[in-house]
């Protein structure tokens, strides 16, 4: 894979119009656009059909199932534009999962969500999480990740802090996909994000691809700041492969 390949642009916009410019704007310097609940609420099925006949880019579908395993079942039996990537919660068990996995056709392969990156130890303190794995979010992720490849699911969505441990659990074919990242260069305000990493850190920890947003949509120059970001994967997987 070109570390291009690896990076994930969310299409986190309100309208197709403002995803058309970003997928022009970024075409040539991201691997994957990531269609997610703003732009799919708004737009629907059909700009599925525009991004893969017209606008002619793959996709990862990031709606992030979260349903009893019948209703799962039937929303991804509607899933017909052929994306790269799909995503379920792994939190509702492994019956969900499966029903998932089934269900899907044109070859999807399918995420399970572990813990959202925005959620730290107090946050699942609140929810109701035990304290040894809330006080411990890796864990957590850790328990999720297993639970997610023993139902079949093709890999995880996890923060970068914690792609070495599912890697090392998992095996070097299951898939880590890391949101959350954040470059040392770029500042996001208000960020809701907790468990961060920067792009070279996340993809020497193993990561597969790292899905970043606001660092490059809010960026002065999205297409400079998506290059500066496919440098630093560069630097990442050359230090990956050789450790000091
Ligand atoms: O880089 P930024 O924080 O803007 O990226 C957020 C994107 O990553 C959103 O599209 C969000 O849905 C996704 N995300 C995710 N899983 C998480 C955290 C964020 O897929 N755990």
């Amino acid at each position: 894979m070109q570390p291009r390949e690896r990076l994930i642009f969310p299409l986190d916009v309100p309208n197709k119009t403002e995803a058309e410019r970003f997928i022009t704007l970024l075409k040539d310097h991201v691997g994957l656009f990531k269609v997610g609940l703003e732009l799919f609420v708004a737009e629907g099925p059909a700009f599925l059909k525009f991004i893969t006949d017209t606008a002619r880019v793959e996709y990862f579908l990031d709606l992030k199932f979260h349903d009893i395993p019948a209703t799962v079942a039937r929303a991804c039996a509607q899933i017909r534009r052929g994306p790269r990537l799909t995503t379920v919660h792994v939190d509702q068990g492994p019956k969900m999962l499966q029903a998932m996995v089934a269900s899907l056709q044109n070859g999807a392969k399918v995420l399970g969500v572990t813990v959202l990156t925005h959620l730290g130890p107090d946050d699942l303190e609140a929810l109701g999480i035990a304290s040894r794995y809330a006080s411990d979010p890796g864990k957590l992720v850790l328990l999720r990740a297993r639970l997610a490849q023993a139902a079949g699911c093709d890999g995880v969505v996890c923060a970068g802090t914690e792609a070495r441990a599912v890697k090392a659990a998992c095996g070097p074919e299951f898939l880590v996909v890391c949101p959350a990242i954040r470059p040392a260069w770029a500042a996001v305000p208000g960020d809701d994000q907790q468990r961060v990493m920067t792009p070279y850190e996340a993809i020497k920890a193993g990561a597969d691809y790292i899905v970043v947003g606001r660092p490059i949509r809010l960026a002065a120059d999205p297409a400079a700041a998506a290059r500066k970001v496919v440098a630093e994967i560069e630097q990442g997987m050359r230090d990956r492969s050789c450790p000091p």
